[in-house]
């Protein structure tokens, strides 16, 4: 199994000097993204995305622990230009867009008309072409965010980061967005990206990982978070709903669920009851379900001694 981003018992600790208080925004986390999926980062608002994002750019250091992003140790400025980043809220200088674009190529040492050629066609892949001359200072937010995901592509990256990459995005360029992602997933490229727009991320990403409070609070492949509920929804008719705890009645078509270790025997029973079986599912939970869940489990004990 190869990993192109690693954190590896990551603590961070913000200093505030008026304050002399330490803020720990990461709590001994780890985690292991894999080559060629798509990878949803999740949490409450302070969670700790960002900082863990910002580690891995190696835009500042740990407090303790390390961590690798494409083989090398963060901040390595060979791995930096195999990755395409995208910051959560995308400042941009006053440039035209296309100029902007191809300042970001240079960066990455791209050059001459491969870089010219190459700018335009990403400024093209988020719809920006007849935007390329204007000045992107004066763009809206998520034309922003567009010009933001054209420079992250632009060297053509093995590994894209991308905080919180549609946040601003009208649903007609979501749309845009989810096909780029899944494009380039398919194409062997890895995403690693945080979002709080979680019908997207359980639409597009192969695994999940939910953050609170600065440590990993869940993580698995999206299908099997979505489905661990542990509940069997049994559809039936011609029983009456007052066989079954709990159960809807509409139409003559009864609903209800039970642990599916009881589900067997719920079976059993509409059948010595003269009923007939219309489905048997697993309850699926939303994404949603999981967040609030995880957000209301209370501090753990470790976690405490830092504000
Ligand atoms: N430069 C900084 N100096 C001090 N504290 C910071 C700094 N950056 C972040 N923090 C704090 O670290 C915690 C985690 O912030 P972070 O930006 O990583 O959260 P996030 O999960 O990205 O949240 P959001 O969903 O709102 O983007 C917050 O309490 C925040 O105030
Ligand atoms: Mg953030």
């Amino acid at each position: 199994m190869s990993f192109v981003l690693e954190f590896e018992n990551v603590t961070k600790e913000y200093r505030s000097f008026a304050s002399k208080r330490r803020l720990r925004a990461l709590d001994s986390f780890s985690l292991a993204v894999e080559a060629g999926e798509i990878f949803g980062f999740l949490g409450p608002n302070g969670a700790g995305k960002s900082t863990a994002i910002h580690l891995a750019m190696g835009f500042m250091q740990p407090t303790s622990g390390n961590g690798r992003l494409l083989g090398e140790s963060f901040g390595d400025p060979g791995a930096r230009r195999r990755v395409g980043f995208l910051a959560e809220s995308v400042a941009l200088y006053h440039r035209r867009a296309e100029r902007l674009v191809r300042f970001y190529g240079a960066l990455n040492g791209m050059g001459g008309t491969q870089l010219d050629k190459r700018a335009r066609e990403v400024l093209e892949i988020v719809g920006l072409q007849d935007h390329a001359n204007r000045n992107a200072g004066k763009f809206s937010r998520g034309m922003l965010q567009r010009v933001g995901l054209a420079q992250a592509m632009v060297n053509d990256p093995e590994l894209l980061i991308l905080d919180e990459p549609t946040s601003a995005l009208d649903p007609l360029a979501r749309v845009m967005v989810r096909e780029l992602l899944i494009g380039a997933r398919n194409a062997g490229k890895t995403i690693f990206l945080s979002s709080h727009l979680l019908s997207e991320v359980e639409l597009i990403c192969d695994r999940v990982a939910m953050l609170h409070r600065g440590k990993l609070a869940r993580l698995g492949r999206t299908t099997d978070l979505l489905q661990a509920g542990g509940r069997t929804e049994i559809i039936v008719r011609a029983i009456a709903p007052s066989h079954f705890e709990g159960a809807a009645a509409r139409d003559g078509i009864v609903s209800f669920s039970v642990p599916t270790h009881g589900q067997r025997a719920a079976l059993e029973k509409v059948w010595n009851l003269g009923g007939e079986v219309v489905s048997v599912n697993p309850v699926r939970r939303s994404l949603e379900e999981i967040f609030l869940e995880v957000t209301a489990e209370p501090l753990s004990p470790l976690s405490k001694g830092v504000q």
